[in-house]
């Protein structure tokens, strides 16, 4: 193991201290050779597997010609070529495109063009959503106090609505659905008229929040509301996009057309680089040079490793592949539902898959915990979400086969029992 870390700033949590010397597929292996099951992806990231030889290929090949062009200098033609290809996977009505490098900038972005480009400022987001941890992306989640927690004032101008998590409401999907969206329009009247509302933003399947699909009927019902008051509708697929939930994108489920898609993680296999995609009759509303970045679409590399990732995941069909999986993945673990009392919900799209430990109707944290912990001591790395912590989540990189699902949920199955005796 290399040492010191202690230079490494204490603001980092770490779930392990593997210190991997490199990785491939879904497996990372240390400088001792011992080898670890990656089921988390780096949080969503390596959807195309680790060091898929496509995407690394491309990296090496474009650092050999054009490494950087800042976009307000000159237009590198991978950045075009980029677009041009989420043109492709994204609806008709989705086909102008904005760069940049991680998850939360993304969000800004859909946030400032959503407001510049409409003239309001009100900003609808979900209980229990992630956006990530700048001030305005802060100020937008509500999955855990921590985020936030002694970073105040905050933007403002953000309205809380419920999520339909029909677990926690103990409802079917049904009736969740009916009680978010009455109490959606409640705050339509009470909080915010709509005429002052510049965009509704949600997460497909809530992430961080616990790993909850949003029913289909909840996500059409939310489009028709906003189309009705000029809102936009803003699909935050940081986490659900490429190729994820079963599809190239979470709200595809829904056959709804959002306003503007923010994307990030899966792009790039691991290079930084997100961005939005709207209408270009919208992006015309957002004024030149009243946003950017030095690094959004200047940088080549990351821009080729995105439109490698794309071709992968078309080309060796990671879609279908994460849908079939995860139909795996699903079944396996409603089969360890069944068994086990301490299970209180499995649910899932796709390779997004989750358990919610609970004891007696509580969130039970120190289970799920022991549970992680024993998959871990198994060389088995899987990550937690939820605002009580109390749900594993699964996500595997999208190249996974069903021999590797099978082997990942026995060695879960082994710790699943050694912890909880
Ligand atoms: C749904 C969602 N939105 C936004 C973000 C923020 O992304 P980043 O960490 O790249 O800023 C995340 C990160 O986990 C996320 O899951």
């Amino acid at each position: 193991m290399t040492e010191p870390l202690e230079y490494l700033s204490p603001v980092w949590s770490h779930l392990t201290e593997i210190q991997p010397d490199h990785a491939e597929g879904i497996y990372f292996y240390d400088a001792d050779g011992n080898r670890f099951t990656d089921f988390t992806s780096g949080i969503g990231v390596i959807n195309t597997g680790h060091c898929h030889p496509r995407v690394v290929k491309a990296i090496q090949e474009q650092s050999k010609s054009l490494v950087f062009g800042q976009m307000n200098i000159v237009i590198p033609p991978v950045a075009a070529a980029l677009a041009d290809k989420l043109n492709r996977i994204t609806p008709p009505g989705i086909d102008s495109f904005f760069f940049s490098n991680s998850g939360a900038e993304a969000v800004e972005a859909s946030v400032k063009l959503a407001r510049q480009a409409t003239g309001r400022r009100g900003i609808i987001v979900f209980q229990g959503s992630f956006h990530g941890r700048t001030s305005q992306t802060m100020a937008m989640t509500t999955s855990k106090y921590i985020y936030s927690n002694d970073y105040q004032p905050l933007p403002g101008a953000i309205y809380v609505a419920p999520f339909p998590y029909s677990y926690y409401y103990g409802w079917d999907d049904e009736q969740t659905t009916e009680f978010c969206l009455k109490q959606l329009n409640t705050l339509l009247q009470g909080q915010i008229s709509p005429g002052e509302v510049a965009a509704v933003i949600i997460e497909p399947v809530l992430g961080e929040g616990g790993y909850v699909p949003a029913p289909a009927g909840f996500i059409k019902e939310l489009r028709k509301i906003t189309s009705r008051y000029e809102i936009l509708l803003i699909v935050d697929e940081v986490q659900t996009g490429f190729g994820r939930t079963g599809r190239m994108f979470a709200f595809e489920h829904a056959e709804i057309e959002p306003d503007i898609i923010v994307m990030a993680k899966g792009l790039g296999s691991g290079m930084p680089i997100s961005g939005i995609g709207a209408n270009q009759k919208l992006m015309d509303r957002w004024k030149p040079g009243s946003h950017g970045g030095t690094y959004g679409g200047g940088s080549a590399v990351a821009a080729a490793a995105a439109l490698a990732t794309i071709e992968v995941l078309l080309e060796e069909n990671l879609v279908e592949n994460a849908a079939a999986r995860g139909r795996q993945l699903l079944g396996l673990l409603k089969g360890l539902g069944a068994k086990y009392p301490q299970i209180g919900d499995v649910r899932g799209l796709g390779l997004m898959a989750a358990i919610e430990f609970t004891s007696e109707g509580a969130p039970d944290q120190e289970t799920t915990k022991s549970v992680q912990k024993a998959c871990l001591d198994r060389n088995l790395i899987l990550l937690t979400c939820g605002t009580f912590e109390n749900v594993i989540r699964w996500i595997p990189p999208l190249v996974v086969t069903e021999e590797q699902v099978n082997e990942a949920f026995s060695i879960f199955q082994d710790a699943l029992n050694g912890a909880i005796q």
